[in-house]
């Protein structure tokens, strides 16, 4: 490409990023505006879920993009940890640049995953040290990358169909599919089932609250997450000492664990297994239903979509279906932003226009929902398109701390959707209850569907 051609097209670029933000600024108006007119609750109430929810963050996101791409605040956002103040960073290349500078930027759930395990840290607590990459080689070894095809995501189509099967036309989302079928997992393939699966669905629902998301540190959420912890160490505990009383063939995580223990690695005594399970199970069933019921939620909003969807499910074309799955969640992802501690006195994107400052102890927000909607980055950001090249999506954290479960994700939450998406007439039930309805958690609790079974 020519120099002039080069020039007219950022040039071009940049102005359609500017006109995102005008556009954003005039979807903000209309939200205040349909808050204050609106009913039920107060108009904060209703403010405060209309800015929160997908669309309000996308819009709040395409104005930062356009003015005020990096933004430096004296305000503490964040309670939970230790810090000076915050950081907003929104651009695609700055949101992938903090996550990959692990000297400059620094994990912060230490404190809270010592809570959790009234004792050592976990991996995802940890900076790159001897100890992280002690834990996280022995744990992939125990949580094998051949298992998700030959393991996990057969065990997961198989229940999901029969959780499906068991409808007869009417279906509430989360309580009935998306936190069953990654319970039962846990029972199958980490051989850890808990007492019930409810049980395992509340312990870890709270402890993930609690190390991610209790960001104003709630003190009443806080003891009954620790009090979950608690808990479920001691099941943790009796599960491991049970196991080893009673040796089973099962070729489990656990039982492949204690093989690593009685090799003598070190790590992984009672102890090191017990923890290291508990950080890799908090990560495994809210998320995973949070993900499946927010692209689900996605596509019934998009016919096309929707339709699109379906005809991929109905002629098992996984590849294709996985892709519906994946744009869908890019609208609407678990975590809108991954968090980080500025470890000194550093810059985000230096020699650049939008270079910022960011002060020692700052909580830098990395904004991986925005990044995938930054035009600089991707191909008609606001469409909803399956073409998209792998490195377009940021869904599951990026650099040194990404997610341990990202290929059982890619396998899990399509193999959950796959047999609902399948059903004919599948369609919201009317109402609010065909809306996610959170229970004032940061999670799905209810989200009625219906359908035609097939
Ligand atoms: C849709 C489902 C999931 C989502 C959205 C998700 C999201 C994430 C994110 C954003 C991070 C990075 C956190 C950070 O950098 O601060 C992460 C890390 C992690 N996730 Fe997931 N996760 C999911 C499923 C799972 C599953 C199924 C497991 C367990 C098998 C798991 C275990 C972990 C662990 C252990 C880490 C820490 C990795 C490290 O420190 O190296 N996650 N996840």
């Amino acid at each position: 490409m020519s120099a002039i051609k080069s020039f007219f097209v950022a040039l071009w670029t940049q102005l359609r990023i500017f006109m995102s933000g005008i556009a954003g600024l005039a979807r903000l108006i209309a939200m205040a505006i349909e808050s204050l007119i609106g009913s039920g609750g107060s108009i904060r109430s209703r403010l405060t879920a209309r800015l929160t929810s997908a669309d309000g963050q996308r819009a709040i996101f395409d104005i930062a993009r356009a003015f005020a791409p990096n933004v430096v605040l004296s305000t503490k956002l964040i309670a939970a940890y230790d810090n000076s103040g915050t950081v907003l960073v929104t651009r695609f290349d700055d949101v992938k640049d903090v996550l990959s500078r692990d000297q400059d930027f620094e994990v912060v759930y230490a404190p809270r995953m010592m809570q959790i395990t009234a004792g050592r840290n976990f991996f995802l607590g940890m900076q790159d040290t001897p100890d992280y990459t002690r834990d996280t080689t022995n744990m992939r070894l125990a949580v094998r990358r051949d298992d998700v095809l030959t393991i996990v995501k057969p065990f997961a189509a198989k229940r999901a169909a029969e959780l499906v099967e068991a409808k007869t036309g009417r279906i509430d989302v989360p309580q009935d599919l998306t936190l069953r079928v990654p319970a039962q997992l846990l029972g199958a393939y980490f051989g850890t089932p808990g007492p019930s699966e409810r049980q395992m669905i509340e312990w870890t629902t709270l402890m993930f609250w609690y190390l991610f998301i209790d960001l104003g540190a709630d003190t009443e959420l806080d003891a009954r997450a620790l009090d979950a912890a608690a808990q479920c160490r001691s099941y943790l505990d009796a599960a491991i000492q049970d196991r080893k009383a009673h040796p089973s063939s099962n070729d489990d995580v656990l039982n492949r664990c204690l093989a690593m223990q009685q090799a003598g690695l070190p790590g992984m005594d009672d102890l090191g297994i017990r923890d290291n399970l508990i950080g890799l199970i908090i990560g495994a069933i809210p998320t995973t239903s949070k993900a499946a019921v927010q692209a689900l939620d996605q596509l019934l909003d998009r016919p096309d979509a929707l339709a699109g969807a379906q005809g991929a499910a109905q002629s098992d074309d996984d590849e294709l279906f996985a892709r519906y799955a994946f744009e869908a969640l890019r609208f609407n992802p678990v975590n809108p932003v991954i968090y980080r501690r500025a470890t000194r006195k550093t810059v985000i994107a230096p020699h650049t226009l939008r270079s910022v400052e960011v002060p020692q102890s700052s909580m830098v927000l990395a904004a991986n929902l925005s990044a995938m909607f930054d035009r600089l980055k991707i191909d008609d950001p606001n469409g909803f398109r399956i073409d998209r090249p792998a490195d377009n999506y940021i869904l599951w954290g990026d650099g040194l701390h990404a997610c341990f479960g990202a290929h059982i994700n890619r396998a899990l939450i399509p193999a959950i959707l796959k047999p609902l998406l399948r059903q004919r007439k599948l369609r919201r039930a009317a109402g609010p209850a065909g809306r996610i309805d959170s229970d004032n958690t940061p999670f799905p609790v209810h989200m009625w569907l219906e359908f035609e079974a097939v």
